[in-house]
């Protein structure tokens, strides 16, 4: 595969060709990262070359892998200077195709399998990695089957079936979906698009983090909220920052990256807590933040290693609380977040609360999604509204 120089596990350093379609590394299961040659690449990839170019994710196709694109406009989300807090911003990524910001981390990998001749690709979802499969498998006329939660919101549900995709609601987690996925790939002749058990969902997702830099002028913004279920995203970024460092365009600077998760999922905040280099599977997962509901996520000893390297912090929120911040960015920003996405909110509220950020700290919250998939979610947990009085003749809650 031209301009990929290797595949490197994460874990132990091995070096794997990236000319076939590689998912873990195979001595050690460890996560693969795609390594290019960035020294080679410094000459002529600069900064400015970047002008005039396309305003999606593949803007940065120096440093994604090189085959055709399948794309439907990903990427290049705006990043909002927050109305409330100076110094806040949010990088929405409800507005990527299929409304999240897993459309890039499909959209990577669904080029890669193509390019590949993959002809069936099959993943666990915790609702919006489904619908961004499902479309881009779509797009390049690949078969797409989807494994959900039986209570998955029903935007991705109806979406997932919209775009053609085969989906097997599982009573269960996540991790049931990923288990029953697992037992069936072999004999139906998937080929696995989990969360970091193919190395391309992670090179798309890095394209936020190139994009944090590009729209803040190259600068590194103090810190960065990422909800984090799996934590592709934080992953990526990570990873694009380093690229970038050896590319010339920052220095040694990072934001401190921040984690949050449901208080009914936490389990990056209990082996942070701890100071364990992984987490445990966190049982009896429940959190209204679907995404958010991952048990255990795949690369945990990654995201723990960014936090402490970061000098950042794993937090989590109640449902109340994001539930209370969704409302306010939708009535303060005019941004209808996915709850995810208002996890972010919630957190830096606590945050600045325990001073951790102070009012003149650049910080980037991720809106990891749109309200809009999670209709059904949210007309659930409408507060009940005051009974109304009647005095004197006149009715009306005052
Ligand atoms: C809207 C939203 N935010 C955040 C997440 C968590 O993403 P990650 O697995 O990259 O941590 C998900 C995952 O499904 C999601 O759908
Ligand atoms: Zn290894």
């Amino acid at each position: 595969m031209a301009r990929i120089a290797y595949l490197e596990c994460t874990k132990c350093g091995a070096r794997i060709s990236a000319d076939q379609a590689q998912t873990v590394c195979p001595k050690d299961g460890g996560v693969l990262y795609v390594r290019y040659d960035l020294a080679a690449l410094k000459r002529s990839f600069t900064a400015a070359s970047l002008f005039g170019r396309t305003p999606t994710m593949w803007r940065y196709a120096e440093v994604l892998p090189e085959a055709e694109p399948v794309s439907l406009g990903e990427g290049f989300t705006p990043m909002l200077p927050s109305r409330e807090f100076p110094n806040v911003y949010i990088k929405d990524e409800g507005l990527n195709p299929t409304g999240s910001f897993k459309a890039r981390g499909m959209s990577a990998a669904v080029t890669m399998a193509k390019a590949y001749g993959l002809k069936k690709l099959a993943a666990p979802s915790a609702g919006n990695a489904g619908s961004a499969l499902a479309a881009y498998a779509a797009a390049a006329g690949i078969e797409a089957h989807l494994f959900m939660p039986t209570d998955v919101p029903l935007a991705n549900r109806v979406e997932c079936e919209s775009y053609g995709a085969c989906v097997t609601l599982v009573d269960g987690l996540i991790s049931d979906c990923a288990r029953m996925l697992a037992e069936r790939k072999e004999k139906e002749g998937w080929f696995d698009v989990s969360t970091l058990k193919e190395p391309f969902r992670a090179e798309g997702k890095k394209t936020m983090g190139y994009e944090v830099a590009e729209q803040l002028g190259w600068r590194m913004p103090q810190g960065i909220i990422y909800p984090t279920g799996g934590g592709v995203g934080l992953i990526g970024m990570w990873k694009a920052f380093d690229e970038l460092e050896q590319l010339g365009w920052i220095g040694s600077e990072r934001p401190q990256m921040v984690s949050v998760q449901a208080a009914g999922c936490a389990p990056i905040v209990k082996a942070w807590d701890e100071g364990k280099a992984s987490s445990e599977f966190w049982p009896d997962a429940a959190t209204l933040a679907a995404g958010l509901r991952v048990p255990k996520a795949y690369g945990d000893y990654l995201i723990l290693d960014i936090l402490k390297k970061s000098g950042g912090i794993a937090l989590a929120v109640t449902d109340e609380e994001i539930m209370d911040a969704l409302r306010h960015w939708g009535r303060v920003e005019g941004i209808f977040a996915a709850p995810e996405g208002a996890a972010a909110l919630a957190a830096y509220r606590k945050l600045r609360a325990r001073e951790f950020f102070g009012p003149d700290d650049t910080v980037v919250l991720f809106n990891t999604g749109s309200g809009l998939k999670y209709l059904d979610v949210i007309e659930k947990q409408k507060q009940p509204r005051p009974a109304p009085r009647q005095i004197g003749g006149i009715i009306g809650p005052y």
